[in-house]
């Protein structure tokens, strides 16, 4: 059915789509009959596919990336699609408008997007709002937090702090965004300095979430993949000693390296798809290498199949996630990469995919 909807949703403003494509999932979690028909058809479940991360089991590897909900008020329709886990947000703790539209290109050539929504959002009080009211799904849920526009770096950590201390009982993991190139000067916050500082700040507060609420939540750091080798090192450095719990590798490009499209290859904002897919696979490898496997790896850019995702396992990623995939091959794509993998792993002689990750990488 998604090659007749494509054509339609196409036709329309990317954004357009993006937004009728929500309410569509807004009205799914109205019929929980429907909605659990498309589970029960979309869902693989295989023993290979589970796993165990960051304390916390994943029925399958596969997972929606953030940016997607944006408002956190759909995850329970998308957790129906066949994900093993769903990031929600970028969330600031003030709600923001984001930049001026158009903001979202397609560029169909390159199986790629263009984005530089600017974190648009309704805030963290809002998303605590949806939490309380939208029902729990049953596979694990991240919140991706971010600054807002016109808090200064400076003082981002206190950003961060409440993003994470107001959401701290609604997520299963969380994220830390430093990596988005459409907040100006967020990216600085990945200098070695600036991030010593604010994981520190982060890690201080979940100390205190984890007294107020006695639970202890991993906290993810989310990488760009226009870093320097020299940047990435110093950024694991820091990781490895403030003791974060993973890392996800990696957030769009700045490159425009090798587009075929003429139209909107030359738009501001982050690129994402088939473009990033071996790149991002390269940093993957090259933080398992460096941290010995010892920090899991959400790896996410540019994963359409089930070889591209199986890719990214081999590199190192204990998980992964889809974004621009699923908007040129709809939602199906989740059932098909989870397919895949099983008999990719079965062809390899792996029990599990905990057995594969890493192996294409010697430490
Ligand atoms: C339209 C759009 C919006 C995005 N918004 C966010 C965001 O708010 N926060 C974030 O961490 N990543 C965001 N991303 C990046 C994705 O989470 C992902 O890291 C990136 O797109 C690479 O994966 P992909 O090639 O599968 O899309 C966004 C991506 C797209 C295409």
């Amino acid at each position: 059915m998604y090659p007749i909807m494509k054509k339609i949703l196409f036709r329309m403003d990317p954004e357009v789509a993006h937004e009728w494509t929500i309410r569509s999932l807004q009205l799914l979690q109205q019929m929980p009959f429907l909605a659990k028909s498309i589970q029960q058809k979309w869902e693989v479940r295989h023993p290979s596919l589970s796993s165990q991360v960051a304390q916390h089991s994943f029925p399958n590897p596969v997972g929606l990336a953030a940016g997607f909900d944006k408002h956190a008020n759909v995850y329970p329709a998308l957790a129906h699609l066949g994900f093993g886990f769903v990031e929600v947000g970028t969330l600031t703790p003030r709600p923001q408008s984001g930049n001026a539209r158009p903001r979202l290109f397609r560029l169909p050539e390159d199986q790629a997007i263009i984005n530089r929504m600017g974190f648009n959002n309704h805030g963290v009080e809002d998303a605590v709002h949806s939490f309380q009211t939208l029902p729990r799904p049953t596979i694990p849920i991240g919140i991706n937090l971010g600054k807002n526009k016109d808090t200064p770096n400076e003082q981002a950590s206190q950003d961060y702090t409440i993003g994470l201390q107001t959401l701290y009982p609604y997520g299963d993991y969380f994220v830390i965004n430093i990596s988005s190139p459409n907040t100006q000067g967020l990216r600085d916050l990945q200098e070695a300095k600036a991030l010593e500082k604010l994981l520190t700040d982060i890690l201080q507060t979940r100390d205190r979430c984890i007294q107020s609420h006695q639970v202890k939540k991993p906290i993810f750091l989310k990488i760009a993949p226009d870093l320097t080798e020299e940047q990435l090192i110093e950024i694991m450095e820091i990781v490895l000693h403030t003791k974060m719990d993973g890392m996800i590798a990696t957030n769009t490009t700045l490159s425009r390296e090798g587009l075929l499209n003429q139209v909107s290859s030359h738009e501001t904002g982050g690129l994402s798809g088939r473009p990033l897919t071996s790149r991002s696979t390269r940093w993957i490898a090259e933080i398992y290498r460096f941290t010995q496997g010892k920090v899991p790896i959400i790896g996410v850019g540019g994963i359409f199949t089930a070889e591209d995702a199986y890719a990214k396992i081999r590199a190192g990623a204990s998980l992964v996630q889809v974004y621009t995939g699923m908007i040129y091959q709809g939602p199906a794509v989740v059932k098909q990469i989870n397919q895949g993998l099983v008999k990719l792993l079965k062809r390899d002689g792996f029990a599990s995919v905990q057995d594969a990750v890493g192996v294409d990488v010697s430490i």
